[in-house]
């Protein structure tokens, strides 16, 4: 938050600075505003905790910064055969019976990438769903929509996704095919106006138009759109993790013996009753019973309660909002408001585990940053909401039993996830400008 004596020309300066690298103007800069226009050095912003309210880092002003994000160019990936590596059904994975085609697949993915299915050209499901960052966002708690408005909840990872039976957090919906309009018609996601808009818009891009009469008997459909969409989804699938090469072929794929560390981590997974919630069979694993549980992190979320204390507007300007704009969207009861039942209030989906270790942050507001802080947190016994699940309220966990635990999440990272990111970067992203739409 920037401190109240910051006026209109200290913040028209910072602009100034970052256009300019005049050395005078710099001189003179710092001189005046000491500190001052270095907002993120304000320790008053809890970068642990912003539900809703996005984007959280700071010091972009300062010409040291530096982001892990990168400007995508042209399309640099590798295209990889989804459809055969879903045939031979990785190591660890159950098996997906039907099956899209080549064709269809890429058709979806090219769509997963056009940023002209948002309502102002601006966004795609890749910005939010960000293959080098496990199909999530690693860089914001809750994912920023159209025109910078704030989403609640954490981006749940993408890869394996067939396997999810009721999507979303919350388990409201059970189709990929219908779930796509909901994030194409939220009005603080890609906040198209209605479905006929996204058919015009489509319809009216000759390349698409033809691929789908090329691809489905009744070509371009709110259907046909979900069935491709969601043939590229499905085939994110990933695998073949160093656990699933120890524990599912017993090693025998293995070049390296599995860590002791990380054995020892998976004995205590099963044996503290995560495995109770994050299950696995006895040929594969998901790493998820598909159930709904309080994990007390609503209750904790609740306590805390939402900062506005100040947003950020570009970088290095932050404001304190007169009103709180969006404070009815912050509001998040969990599976509560699919089922109406008051004892389901802050229960939510189990995710799977696997590979993550790059899906951080954790949990559906994104509020725990790292594999070590949910560990703590499962060992501190959660919070105190009386509706928390008593397998978490009882649970004791040393210290060297926590560093043990991530030892083994660290292990579920699938060996395909590098194949997957190049693939997903094999696409032309559509921009504004492009041919059609
Ligand atoms: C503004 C960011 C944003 C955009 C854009 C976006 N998503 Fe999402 N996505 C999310 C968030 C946040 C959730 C979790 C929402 C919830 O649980 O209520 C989610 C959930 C999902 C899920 C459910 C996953 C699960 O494990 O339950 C799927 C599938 C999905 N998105 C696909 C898409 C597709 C396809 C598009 C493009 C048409 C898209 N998303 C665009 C943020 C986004
Ligand atoms: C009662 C069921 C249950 C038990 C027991 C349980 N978990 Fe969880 N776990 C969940 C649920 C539900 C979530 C998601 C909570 C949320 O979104 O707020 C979760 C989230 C997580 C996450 C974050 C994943 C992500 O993508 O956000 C990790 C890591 C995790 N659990 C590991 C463990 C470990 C390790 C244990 C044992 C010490 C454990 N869990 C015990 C149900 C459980």
């Amino acid at each position: 938050m920037l401190p109240p004596q910051i006026t209109a020309m200290h913040l028209f300066s910072a602009r100034i600075r970052r256009r300019t690298k005049a050395p005078f103007l710099l001189f003179f800069l710092s001189s005046i505003t000491a500190g001052a226009i270095s907002g993120g050095d304000d320790s008053s912003v809890d970068s642990s905790h912003r539900v809703g309210l996005a984007d959280s880092r700071s010091g972009y002003e300062s010409e040291a910064y530096r982001t892990d994000s990168k400007v995508i160019i042209e399309a640099s990936g590798i295209r990889q055969s989804l459809h055969k590596l879903r045939d031979e059904t990785p190591l660890g994975l159950p098996i997906v019976k039907e099956g899209a085609s080549a064709a269809e697949i890429d058709l979806g993915r090219e769509l997963f990438f056009d940023r002209r299915l948002s309502a102002n050209d601006t966004l795609s499901c890749a910005m939010c769903h960000i293959p080098e960052q496990g199909f999530t966002q690693n860089e914001l708690a809750t994912p920023v929509g159209h025109q910078g408005k704030g989403v609640r909840r954490n981006v749940p990872s993408l890869y394996n996704v067939v396997f999810v039976k009721q999507l979303f957090l919350d388990g409201r919906e059970s189709s990929l095919v219908e779930q796509i309009w909901s994030p194409l018609l939220a009005h603080n996601e890609m906040a198209n106006q209605n479905r006929q808009s996204v058919m015009a818009k489509i319809a009216a891009n000759e390349s698409y138009a033809q691929r789908f009469e090329t691809l489905y008997p009744e070509g371009l459909s709110e259907r046909s759109l979900g069935w491709a969409l969601s043939a590229y989804q499905r085939a994110l699938l990933s695998g073949d993790s160093d656990f699933d090469r120890w524990y599912f072929a017993n090693g025998s794929v293995s070049k390296d013996p599995y860590p002791s560390e990380a054995a020892f981590g998976f004995a205590l997974f099963k044996e503290k009753g995560c495995s109770s919630c994050h299950q696995l069979g006895d040929n594969n694993g998901l790493f998820s019973d598909g159930g709904f549980h309080n994990t007390g992190v609503g209750y904790r979320r609740q306590q805390r309660g939402v900062q506005l204390d100040s947003v950020q507007l570009a970088p290095g300007v932050y404001v304190v909002p007169l009103v709180s704009a969006e404070t009815e969207t912050f509001v998040d009861n969990g599976r509560l408001e699919v089922t109406g039942h008051s004892g389901d209030r802050w229960r939510y989906r189990t995710p799977s585990l696997r590979n993550v270790a790059i899906t951080f942050p954790y949990m559906h507001d994104g509020s725990l940053p790292t594999l070590e802080s949910v560990v703590a947190y499962y060992a501190g016994n959660g919070s105190d909401d009386p509706l928390q699940d008593v397998r978490i309220s009882d649970m004791t966990i040393t210290v060297d039993e926590q560093q043990a635990l991530v030892a083994f999440l660290r292990t579920l990272t699938s060996n395909q996830v590098d194949a997957l990111v190049s693939d997903a970067r094999s696409v032309v992203i559509g921009e504004r400008g492009a041919a059609g739409l």
